[in-house]
């Protein structure tokens, strides 16, 4: 097949897919072929403006290297992460609800007691992060392990600091009663990084680049499925403008204030002190799972 036009293209090019090596690259395949398509007949780039998307994701590459991956924030900026994550988490009613990982998750934290201090007092204000983890069954599920990450008072993740120890993260176990403590600081707003193609991309659709104030979590346990979630601080700008569309109605909490004493999760708060407050529900998996 030859002489191509705007109007046949399409058909040679899926044509093409006949012999795809499985079922599903011939799914992929086919479904981008045909949407690139449409969308470059519905745009009409020209010459220059494809170019310039050429360099736009030539830059959105360069961008990238162990620390920093600017498709991820392409991907979260345009609302696909959380499609992604929406397809992939039909939970139960009753479990917790997911949101993005975010660029900031490290991976083999620092598994600290219940009730440390995960952060320098020079961070922020104190507050105490308190909760339980327990299965849609009800069971609470102890040993669980709680991988918990926040930006600190300026708005900053420990990693964007170059500190020499991790701070504003840990990971900690449940205990019997599938309960936890620790203290970090209330964190801040901020925004993504935006130093690069995203930030140009946000700039040129008139969009800001901040999350609201939130606290990270991942929770897993045997035999559920791993919660990545955050949790929103009720009173913070940009819940409903959050620049990855991260924000769900149930992950809003409002910061209470713990009085001296014992909390019902077994906190020790010596003064009054904000907490962060959130009893997680895991959905039960098929697959085994062992942190
Ligand atoms: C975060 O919350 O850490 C985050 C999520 C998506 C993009 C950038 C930051
Ligand atoms: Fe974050």
């Amino acid at each position: 097949m030859r002489n191509f036009n705007e109007t046949n293209i399409i058909t040679a090019v899926i044509g093409r897919l006949e012999n795809c090596r499985t079922p599903r690259a011939k799914v992929i395949s086919t479904a981008l072929v045909r949407h690139l398509h449409d969308f470059v007949r519905e745009v009409e780039p020209t010459q220059a403006e494809w170019e310039q998307a050429i360099d736009f994701l030539t830059g959105t590459g360069h961008m990238c290297n162990a620390t920093r991956q600017e498709f991820i924030l392409l991907s979260d900026a345009l609302g696909v992460s959380m499609l992604v994550d929406a397809i992939n988490h039909r939970l139960p009613g009753t479990a917790t609800e997911t949101t993005v990982l975010g660029p900031f998750y490290v991976q083999h934290a620092p598994e600290v007691a219940i009730g440390s201090r995960i952060c320098d007092l020079a961070e922020g204000p104190s507050m105490l992060v308190e909760g339980s983890v327990r299965s849609v069954s009800g069971k609470a599920l102890a040993n669980a392990s709680v991988d918990i990450w926040h930006a600190d008072a300026a708005g900053f993740y420990d990693v964007q600091k170059d500190e020499a120890k991790p701070s504003g993260r840990a990971r900690v176990r449940t205990d019997a009663d599938g309960r936890f403590w620790v203290y970090g600081v209330v964190p801040a707003a901020y925004p993504i990084p935006n130093n690069g193609p995203v930030g140009q991309m946000l700039e040129a659709q008139g969009r800001h680049p901040f999350r609201p104030a939130h606290v990270h979590f991942m929770v897993a346990a045997p035999s559920h499925e791993t919660l990545v979630t955050h949790l929103f601080l009720a009173d913070s700008d940009y819940l409903d403008s959050d620049v990855v569309f991260g924000v769900k109605d149930t992950l809003i909490e409002a910061l209470d204030v713990a009085q001296p004493g014992i909390t019902p999760y077994g906190a020790v708060v010596e003064d009054a002190v904000p907490v962060l407050r959130r009893d997680f529900v895991l959905a039960e998996s098929l697959t085994q799972t062992s942190r």
